[in-house]
């Protein structure tokens, strides 16, 4: 499958509909009915949520070109921002052009966390831990047989100390396969706790997954001749020159990463949108990652022996499996066209879905303006 697609904002919506059909080989018929009424029925969408009265329709749009690693992608995308899906496939037409997107991801572990707090002797209660760590383990893993059967489960535990502040946290680190994880880590995390305390003597303060996976990260990156980036108005070296100062720009300054952050973000929560993957615990690890030495910028561009180099990283805990991914019927469809075999691939994926929005982004705002872009499409839409 080759997922470039010439022109495809110039089609109709049948027309689309039936180009990603051909191209993914999903019936037009499943396509109709998968996207059909929203993606789900009402019935359907009560059983996600509580008071359930009604149904929030966004569009459902699809961003082609994308090649990550010699795999090609059609990228599902749900928001309501205009030029998020042309700027983010536009950005892949041209990194396509130059060999895509490089990306890898970490093993899918989640981390949970186990406070113990008011400890009084820590370094009596960390020797208990340790000396304890495989019936721990053990423990943890009982709470989810499924999970161990098919290779995952708690895989280590670390402790960590506040000095002088009383607590103690003991931190599982989990193998959630293909799973985001949340549901798994929590799980765990309450079943092994009661002998966490029983074995210290300490009492526990709560049970929860960290959203900052920091052992999930996803890399994507990549490159281009600086003397392929002439554009009518600016040369490449010039505008190559831009791009790297304006992410020296948004290094320097937590105002202007944010922004640029918030840009990634148009697409990264797009795509996990069209997943039915959790935004927010995306988002919330996202910045995390970016404040780790100061808040700075996720995406950064430099130039490296004339080629432009542009790299993303974020720890990314998205699955597969799990959460409505088998209940949602545009969920499954996006799945399906994706064509991802794993967490790790869609977490490659939306990392590099995040580094294309940025790219155009950038590219944009060095160049005649955001608003010359953006005022593009609102002229489109005010004309149909
Ligand atoms: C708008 O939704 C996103 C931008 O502000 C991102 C940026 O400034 O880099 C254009």
């Amino acid at each position: 499958m080759n997922s470039r697609i010439k022109g495809f904002h110039n089609f109709t919506i049948e027309k689309r509909k039936k180009i990603i059909s051909q191209k993914s080989g999903i019936d037009l018929e499943e396509i109709e009915s998968a996207l059909g009424c929203g993606g789900a029925d009402i019935g359907e969408l009560d059983k996600m949520v509580e008071n359930v009265i009604g149904v929030w329709r966004l569009p459902y749009a699809v961003a082609p070109n994308f090649l990550i690693n010699g795999k090609d992608y059609l990228v599902p995308m749900v928001g309501y921002e205009p030029s998020v899906v042309a700027a983010a496939s536009k950005a892949a037409k041209t990194i396509r052009e130059h060999g895509g997107f490089r990306a890898t991801a970490d093993p899918p572990i989640m981390i949970a966390q186990i406070p113990l707090y008011e400890v009084s002797c820590p370094e009596k209660a960390k020797k208990i831990i340790y000396k304890n760590k495989s019936r721990i383990i053990e423990r943890g893993n009982q709470a989810v047989p499924n999970l161990i059967k098919r290779g995952g489960g708690v895989a280590d535990i670390k402790i960590v100390d506040f000095p002088g502040e009383g607590y103690l946290v003991v931190e599982l680190y989990i193998n959630v396969l293909d799973a985001m994880g949340a549901n798994i880590a929590n799980t765990i995390a309450e079943f092994a706790s009661p002998l966490i305390s029983e074995l210290t003597g300490e009492r526990v303060l709560m049970r929860i997954l960290t959203n900052y996976a920091t052992k999930r990260k996803v890399k994507s990156s990549f490159s281009i001749p600086v003397c392929r980036l002439n554009t009518k108005r600016v040369a490449g070296e010039e505008f190559a020159k831009r791009l790297a100062s304006a992410s020296r720009f948004a290094e320097l300054s937590a105002k202007r990463a944010c922004t640029q952050n918030k840009g990634a973000f148009n697409s990264m929560d797009a795509v996990a949108m069209a997943l039915g993957a959790d935004c927010q615990a995306l988002e919330a690890g996202g910045h995390c990652h970016a404040s780790s030495s100061g808040y700075g910028p996720l995406c950064k561009y430099n130039i490296i022996d004339n080629f432009l180099c542009g790299k993303i990283e974020l720890p990314v805990a998205v699955g597969i499996v799990g959460g409505i991914s088998h209940i949602h019927p545009g969920v499954k469809f996006s799945l399906k066209m994706l064509r991802v075999e794993s967490a790790q691939e869609l977490a490659m994926v939306i990392a590099s879905a995040g580094l294309a929005s940025v790219t155009a982004a950038l590219g944009a705002l060095v160049t005649d303006g955001i608003q010359r872009s953006h005022m593009k499409l609102h002229f489109r839409k005010n004309q149909e």
